[in-house]
């Protein structure tokens, strides 16, 4: 598979080194609008093909996938273009600002039979899968109450650099520049976290979104900070099980952690991931009775690179696919609307 790598920014970094690993890879071009980065990007992955728009790429046209790797607002408008000229698309989450745009994309790629994959990257967390593996085989027995968290400190932390400077960390504090903030952000990611651990589709959603001030008229350069930093959601699942799902960029101590805890009727479940690794731990059992946790290996699983690869080579439509993103992009729609008029949104609303 000769790959076109589209935007080659911070995540771009990750997709170079994933997929210039994997056997029958060719990483073939690479695009960028900033020359300077498109260059340096390229001379570091030994990428002999650059350009500065994706139109000189498919000029070019010498690519048989593509990873789309730009901000948040880009891969609408680029990902419709590559389905129209036939190419497969791995495209970094979110897909779209909305459902609409996330809609399109779906829509057009189903039509048009291309595979297409969203980057959930914590799909690559061995425990996740296998606490789906055991919801699904009854080992909890009947789902009550889940609890998701994705905590980041970038907003008082420098482990990331200096977001007051770095434009990676401004376009992400910006409604003007695409952001829908962290709901947008990494919402998306711990909405499939817990709805995929848990193996339950999300019903109803509530939400409460907080922007705090964070500079002089909360304004630096060109970048207005109006995105939402911190959310708390309620949400119905699908089999009745109440779930509580929140993100901050301001949860200080920790860098990056994901932690998924399911509670059904017969065991418990969490699932930890932070920069330390992944962890999976169950109460079952005579554990119940004292509250005892145990510490499972999962083993491991093939990452998103690998499956879209696999996908690309056979031709089987790989999942996340950007019909279960658009999904998600609905509840996070829904979220939006449901801080402004305070009020409980039904994800099915417009089907029933
Ligand atoms: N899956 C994950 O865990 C994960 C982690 C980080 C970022 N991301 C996602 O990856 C995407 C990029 O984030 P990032 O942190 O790398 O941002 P970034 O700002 O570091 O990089 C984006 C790059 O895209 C380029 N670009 C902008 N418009 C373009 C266009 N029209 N054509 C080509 N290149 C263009 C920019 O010049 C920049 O170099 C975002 O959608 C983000 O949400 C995903």
């Amino acid at each position: 598979m000769r790959l076109l790598i589209l935007g080659t920014g911070w995540m771009a970094e990750q997709h170079a080194r994933q997929f210039g690993s994997i056997e029958g890879v060719e990483l073939a071009g690479a695009v960028d609008i900033e020359r300077s980065r498109v260059d340096a990007f390229s001379d570091v992955h030994g990428i002999a093909n650059r350009f500065t728009s994706l139109e000189d790429a498919l000029d070019w046209g010498k690519f048989d996938a593509v990873a789309n790797v730009t901000p948040d607002r880009i891969p609408h408008p680029t990902t419709m273009t590559l389905i129209a000229a036939g190419k497969p698309v791995l495209c970094e989450k979110p897909l779209a600002e909305n459902y609409t745009k996330a809609n399109e994309m779906a829509a057009a790629a189903e039509e048009a039979g291309i595979i297409n994959m969203v980057n959930l990257t914590y799909r690559n967390v061995a425990p996740l899968q296998k606490a789906r593996q055991m919801v699904l085989a009854g080992e909890i027995g009947t789902v009550r109450h889940v609890e998701a968290s994705y905590l980041q400190s970038w907003l008082v932390s420098q482990f990331w650099g200096d977001w007051r400077t770095d434009p990676k960390w401004l376009w992400r504090l910006s409604r003007g520049h695409g952001s829908n903030g962290v709901l947008g952000d990494i919402g998306i990611h711990i909405l499939d976290f817990a709805s995929f651990g848990a193996a339950l589709d999300i019903d109803n959603v509530f939400c409460r979104l907080k922007t705090f001030d964070k500079a002089p008229g909360n304004r630096i350069g060109e970048y207005q900070l109006d995105a939402n930093d911190s959310f708390a959601m309620t949400v119905d699942f699908s089999n009745g099980a109440l779930g509580v799902v929140h993100a901050s960029r301001w949860a200080t101590g920790h860098v990056n952690e994901l932690r998924l805890r399911i509670f059904g009727d017969k065991g418990g479940i969490e699932v930890i991931r932070s920069l330390n690794g992944s962890d999976l731990m169950t109460c079952l059992g005579k554990n119940i009775d004292n509250g005892d946790w145990e510490t499972l290996d999962a083993g491991s699983v093939p990452t998103n690179y690998q499956r879209f690869a696999d996908a690309v080579r056979t031709g089987q439509p790989p999942e996340p696919s950007f019909r279960h993103a658009a999904e998600l992009q609905k509840v996070l729609d829904l979220a939006l609307v449901a801080e402004e008029k305070r009020t409980e949104q039904g994800v099915h609303a417009d089907t029933e």
